[in-house]
């Protein structure tokens, strides 16, 4: 696997330990604490953009490495790819080029945390949905699944593209990701609609931003979304 591509170096993100452990308690309770996945994909997804889906995925990836598992976390928002500069390196291999035949092995980076990796989105495509519809997507899934004990995609906004639910049917549980100052209730319960529309399985909330948080940086988990589905 390819370790290079890095603009500069760096450890990792400064991010305060009570974020990191909020962390921890999502992927405890979600995925890092037992067996109760189908597949050990999991997608994160939310109503729309600029909620924490990335942020989200980043410090996702980084506890569950931390747990002495070896993860994957893969760009499929091909249409604003972020995931690389949490990274610090370059987008220019990834997804987009696996369906041109590039070589997935020589698209994963290995990343300065032990035993995280990267899969980037790659440059831009025309048309990301066949990227993700692609026999070469569904191949590399398939291999990440025996190559990684966790895979954790990134991905763009259930209610502005359909990307998210292209990929929501074949991942083994979806992580919603709600803005707690901006995104509405309406948005939120029609985008996890959608996603159980079509099967998804959502295994949990983050609430990023509390609604009226004195501190702009908090993230909680929502073990359990019902009071949002709800109507009011
Ligand atoms: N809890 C938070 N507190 C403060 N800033 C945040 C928080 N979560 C995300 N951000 C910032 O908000 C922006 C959008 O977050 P990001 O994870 O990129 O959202 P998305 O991937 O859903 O578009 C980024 O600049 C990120 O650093
Ligand atoms: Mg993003």
């Amino acid at each position: 696997m390819a370790a290079r591509r890095r603009r500069k170096s760096h450890t990792s993100r400064n991010v305060s330990s009570s974020v990191t452990e909020s962390y921890q308690t999502i992927g405890a309770n979600m995925f890092l604490g037992g067996d109760n996945l189908d597949s050990n994909v999991i997608l994160v997804t939310s109503a729309t953009s600029g909620e924490g889906k990335t942020s989200t995925v980043y410090h996702l990836g980084i506890v569950a490495a931390q747990t002495g598992r070896n993860v994957l976390v893969v760009d499929a928002n091909l249409r604003r790819p972020q995931l690389h500069q949490m990274f610090y390196i370059e987008n220019d291999i990834g997804l987009s080029g696996i369906v041109g035949g590039e070589k997935w092995s020589e698209c994963i980076i290995k990343s300065e945390t032990p035993r995280l990796y990267l899969m980037p989105s790659g440059p831009a495509h025309e048309n990301p949905n066949m990227i993700l519809y692609s026999r070469e997507f569904t191949n590399f899934l398939e291999h990440c699944c025996r190559q990684f004990d966790l895979v954790i995609i990134d991905s763009p906004p259930v209610l502005e593209v359909s990307d998210a639910i292209i990929l929501a049917p074949s991942v083994g549980g979806i992580v919603f990701v709600i803005d707690g100052k901006r995104t509405s209730r309406a948005s939120a319960r029609r985008a996890i609609s959608a996603l159980r529309h079509v099967n998804g399985r959502i295994i949990g909330g983050v609430l990023n931003r509390k609604p009226k948080g004195q501190y702009d940086y908090h993230i909680e988990t929502l073990g359990e979304l019902q009071p949002i589905e709800r109507r009011s």
